[in-house]
């Protein structure tokens, strides 16, 4: 029931980096499962596992408003036989406030709405609504989020051995999947997509069950979370366009890719490097500019 087909990994043949003699392959998860798709299927995987196999039938969660694991989990609830409950970040929204809390609410997602300030005591909240109900943290990340993951790297291995591996970082749960996955002299790179105070490359090296170098790129955020530029929305599009339809969203993977083309044209890659970029999904959130 929990163990999909295995994404393809794909080659981008784009002309545009014909030049540099850098192979760039892209892991398809946003076709691993029609809903629950990308880094949210590798982090709820094993999550769902334990949960059935502990007698759980309630998952209970947190997330903002556009929360991609929100959507992801309810989504999960709905397909896998548990009930639902979001504590939703923001006392004003209501389940018609946007496509993703309405997606949630008609997956049967109970969602309840608190204060920014109640939302800061989650641990105070789980133990309110959280007895019967097998608890995810806010954006999936635990330690069988990490080993989900880590099992989407042991795929990419099945077919090559790739020099670097690309990921976009939000909490950062799944690059610390990936950096404790990858072996020999292969390198994690993540792509931050939130404009941070210099504290997630820490933040990340505590969710890593041991220590191991990684890089964080910190340039392409955008000026941070969810914000875009015409620059970045042209790069998606043009990227779609040259690469049959892959389609990539405005808030991770587009900047994820933004930063590795730009870094392949500073020469940042030595030539002939094999580079894998995830594709962490997302897809349903993408931009109107981007339809
Ligand atoms: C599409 C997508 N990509 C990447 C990420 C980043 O994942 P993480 O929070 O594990 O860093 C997220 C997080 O929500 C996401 O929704």
């Amino acid at each position: 029931m929990f163990q999909l087909p295995h994404s393809p990994l794909t080659l981008i043949k784009d002309a545009v980096l014909a030049s540099y003699n850098i192979k760039l392959y892209i892991k398809r998860d946003d076709l691993i499962h029609p809903t629950v798709t990308g880094n949210k299927w590798r982090k709820l995987k094993f999550n769902l596992i334990e949960a059935k196999e502990k007698g759980f039938d309630q998952l209970l969660t947190f997330g903002g408003a556009y929360s991609n694991h929100i959507y992801a989990t309810a989504a999960a609830g709905k397909e896998f036989g548990f009930k639902t409950v979001g504590i939703i970040r923001g006392d004003e929204l209501t389940p018609d406030s946007n496509d993703t809390l309405r997606y949630a609410h008609d997956c049967g997602m109970e969602l309840i709405f608190v204060t920014r300030l109640d939302y800061n005591f989650r641990n105070r909240l789980t133990r309110q609504y959280g007895e019967k109900f097998y608890v995810l943290p806010e954006g999936g990340t635990n330690d069988l989020a990490i080993k989900g993951v880590n099992e989407m790297v042991d795929e990419i291995y099945e077919v090559i051995d790739p020099d670097f591996i690309c990921s976009a970082v939000g909490t950062g749960g799944t690059l610390a999947g990936i950096v404790s996955g990858v072996r020999g002299t292969t390198k994690a790179i993540g792509f931050a997509s939130l404009k941070g105070k210099g504290l997630l490359k820490g933040q990340i090296e505590k969710l890593l069950p041991f220590e191991k170098e990684f890089e964080l790129n910190e340039q392409y955020h955008f000026d941070g979370y969810a914000k875009t530029t015409p620059e970045l929305i042209e790069f998606i599009k043009g990227f779609e366009e040259r690469n049959n339809g892959i389609q990539l969203e405005q808030v991770y993977t587009g900047k994820m890719m933004f930063g590795i083309y730009d870094l392949i044209k500073q020469g940042y890659f030595p030539e002939n490097s094999n580079i894998v970029a995830v594709h962490t999904g997302g897809l349903q959130g993408r931009s109107e500019e981007l339809k």
